[in-house]
């Protein structure tokens, strides 16, 4: 057993549909805990420094008005290789090249508004968990 710690947002449009509880079953599903978790409205400060890496791309100002634009739930997923398994289980970034049976291709609108985000690595994970939680919020 491998046990890692994975950053993981439902997005504006899944709170929007009302789909959090359905996302969570498919986390749980997967063999993910959630063992730290909160719904916040966030700032654009704090969305700009989320994804500052993607400062640079043609989407950055698009992505930054979408995160901001209505309340999201952040959350900590322990367990077994949670990064990849996190990533698998969200699908491809466009819902359209998502495989059958992901967060995604299920529930994602478009490449933009695409229902989650995982974490990339260990070194992003714990970067964006520290961002969101502090250590007594957590609890695995
Ligand atoms: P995430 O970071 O949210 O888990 O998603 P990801 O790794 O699959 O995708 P990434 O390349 O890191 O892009 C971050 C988020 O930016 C938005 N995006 N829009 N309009 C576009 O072409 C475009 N490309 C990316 C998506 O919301 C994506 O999840
Ligand atoms: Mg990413």
């Amino acid at each position: 057993m491998a046990v890692e710690r994975t950053f993981s947002i439902l997005k504006p449009d899944a709170t929007a549909r009302n789909v959090t509880g359905a996302i969570n079953a498919m986390i749980e599903q997967a063999g993910l805990r959630i063992i730290a978790q909160k719904r916040i409205r966030m700032s654009r400060p704090e969305a700009e420094a989320f994804y500052a890496v993607h400062r640079e791309r043609p989407f950055f100002g698009e992505l930054v008005e979408f995160m901001t634009s209505g309340p999201v739930v952040v959350q900590v997923l322990e367990g077994d290789h949670a990064i990849a398994k996190y990533r698998e289980i969200m699908g491809a970034t466009d819902p359209a090249k998502a495989a059958e049976g992901t967060i995604r291709k299920l529930h994602a609108q478009s490449v933009g508004e695409n229902s989650v985000h995982g974490s990339d690595a260990a070194d992003t994970a714990a970067k964006e968990i520290a961002q969101f939680f502090s250590g007594n919020e957590i609890v695995g």
